[in-house]
């Protein structure tokens, strides 16, 4: 099954490699809310690392996009964090290096997980009239990306406005067999096929208040089961 598995590009293009076998950070050696002790395995990506590797993908944007105005395209509500912190990056380099860079920031809403099980039907909510997007650069920011079937639904919406061009920032991809061939352009961490929340992930809407991106434990998933 190995070979159906995304190769690991570590430095490139596939974002830093996080490895199956890395058994993560304890989490006593951070602290998280403490109404969280319990519901949490161990800490795979520390909030610091997420702020600085966010840095770098905002400059990789700035490089390849800053010279036309861009639509942010947030997907919601997993995206909102590193939406946001992203959109703070790029708008800091782009005072740093006296550019200006028109941003207009859109959310749309995608639903597909029932507890960690990924649901057959995509909904996607807010994203009726998305014409404005017809001519202009977008960006597409997404926290996680695993089989790409959620992806590749909103390409196709998104394409169907005719946008001079769409690019894909994507915080984490995960390992999981079967993933499409299509990867975002921008890659924040390559993951194991684990459940993590935290950064905005959640489950069942809990955990969006947790920095760390972090491993979900049985207990937990036990405890905030639908
Ligand atoms: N965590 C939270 N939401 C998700 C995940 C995950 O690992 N995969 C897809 N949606
Ligand atoms: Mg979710």
């Amino acid at each position: 099954m190995a070979d159906v598995f995304i190769k690991p590009q570590i430095g490139g293009g596939g974002g830093i490699v996080i490895d199956d076998d890395w058994p993560g950070y304890s989490l006593d050696l951070f602290s998280y809310p403490a109404h969280y002790s319990g519901d949490l395995d161990c800490v795979v990506v520390p909030h610091g690392v997420i702020v600085d590797r966010t840095e770098r993908l905002a400059r990789n944007i700035m490089d390849d996009l800053g010279d036309h105005d861009i639509v942010v395209l947030c997907v919601l509500k997993g995206g909102y964090q590193f939406c946001v912190d992203l959109v703070d990056k790029i708008k800091a380099l782009s005072r740093n290096s006296n550019r200006t860079l028109p941003m207009r920031v859109h959310f749309i809403r995608l639903k597909s997980y029932l507890n960690d099980q990924s649901t057959e039907d995509l909904h996607i909510v807010g994203a009726e009239d998305l014409s404005f997007l017809a001519g202009k650069n977008v960006l597409i920011v997404e926290a996680i990306v695993g089989t790409g079937k959620t992806m590749n639904a909103l390409l196709k919406h998104v394409e169907s406005f005719s946008p001079k061009l769409i690019k894909v920032a994507g915080l984490l991809v995960k390992r999981v067999p079967h993933n499409s061939t299509c990867l975002p352009d921008y890659v924040g961490f390559e993951i194991p096929d684990r459940f993590v929340v935290g950064y905005a992930l959640d489950y069942n809407e809990y955990f969006r208040d947790l920095n760390h991106i972090c491993v979900i434990s049985e207990s937990g998933k036990t405890k905030y089961k639908i």
